[in-house]
């Protein structure tokens, strides 16, 4: 059984009076100890999907099976039960501390909110899980402002673990950190997700990132998933136009490989999920558009075993 099952999932939001189509029709499995890679430019509906699905916005229609059983029903309880199988780790380290908490409140906040663990053991876990994310177990005392950017990430990482959960939603997680720093945070997701056995969808721009950590990855632009496939085939043979035009802009060391591969530029700006285009959303800024995809929609669709993508001219 998929760990997580996606169903045709949409969020909309209402912007002045229209529909604004954030996450419009979103499908795929992650299997337990998968990554899944989310990439796609900026507005492309990553966070409105990745919160959609922990439902920490409310899906406008489609369904989120966990383990199985479909999570949308979830009220209240059941919801904040979730929260022990389902974290999130998020984009911004600075933000997401509380200044007047010391890194062991903050660490041991979910075990406050859910009740578990008595005082003695909880100061136990914190030491562990500041352990476990590379940090000196006498930190648990220091504000948030004492550490560095990296540090802080860590932190927002052992809170997110401290319930053991598995499945962790990663958005973004290193992309507000310096350069030097976003590799060793990339690590240690590694390494926690061999330790724990954790399951990720980790969301990111950076498709070398992605590459080096995920086991499958998604491609999506305006709402939609363009192209799904293993890390392997999506970097090796990716078919869909735009994920071609994604990978155009990260350089390739094999001057072999880098000869054979098609170059398509993505020129232009993202239409608005306001107003997306009529049949292939990617239409506008795709080099390869004919009057089909102007007109009639192609849907996601399995071309290769496990690797399915969304345009007309794929077959
Ligand atoms: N709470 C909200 N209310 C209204 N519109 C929203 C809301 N959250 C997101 N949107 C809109 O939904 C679309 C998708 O936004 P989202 O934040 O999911 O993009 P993203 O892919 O995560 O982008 P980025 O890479 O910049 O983080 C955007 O057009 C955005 O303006
Ligand atoms: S369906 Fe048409 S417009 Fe869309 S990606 Fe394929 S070729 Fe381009
Ligand atoms: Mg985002």
């Amino acid at each position: 059984m998929s760990l997580l099952q996606i169903q045709n999932l949409k969020k909309h939001f209402s912007y002045k009076g229209k529909i604004l189509r954030a996450v419009d029709g979103v499908s795929f499995t992650i299997e337990e100890g998968e990554t899944l890679g989310l990439v796609g430019e900026s507005g492309c509906g990553k966070t409105a999907l990745a919160r959609a699905l922990m439902r920490l916005y409310e899906p406008t229609s489609g369904d989120i099976l966990f383990q199985g059983e479909s999570i949308l029903k979830y009220k209240g309880k059941a919801i904040k039960a979730l929260r022990h199988d389902m974290q999130y780790i998020f984009q911004d380290p600075f933000a997401s501390l509380n200044p007047r908490m010391t890194a062991g409140e903050i660490i041991a906040e979910p075990f406050n909110i859910h009740n578990v663990l008595n005082p003695r053991d909880r100061e136990k876990r914190v030491q562990e899980l500041l352990q476990l994310v590379g940090l000196r177990p006498e930190y648990i005392s220091r504000f948030p402002h004492e550490f560095s950017g990296g540090q802080r990430q860590r932190i927002g990482i052992a809170r997110s673990l401290a319930l053991n959960p598995r499945l962790v939603v990663c958005d973004e997680p290193i992309a507000a950190l310096d350069v030097s720093i976003q590799a060793q945070i990339v690590n240690l997701l590694k390494y926690l997700q061999e330790e724990m056995g954790l399951t990720y969808l980790f969301i990111s721009h950076d498709l070398a990132m992605v590459k080096y950590l995920s086991t499958h990855v998604a491609v999506m632009y305006l709402g939609h998933l363009m192209e799904l496939a293993s890390s392997k085939d999506l970097y090796d043979r990716p078919l869909h136009p735009y994920t071609q035009g994604l990978l155009s802009a990260i350089p390739i060391p094999d001057p072999l490989i880098e000869k054979k591969r098609s170059r398509i530029l993505l020129t232009g700006d993202v239409p608005s999920p306001v107003n997306p285009p009529k049949g292939c959303v990617f239409s506008t800024r795709c080099p390869l558009a004919q009057k089909r995809c102007h007109e009639e929609r192609p849907l996601l669709r399995e071309v290769a075993p496990s690797h399915s993508v969304a345009c007309h001219l794929v077959e």
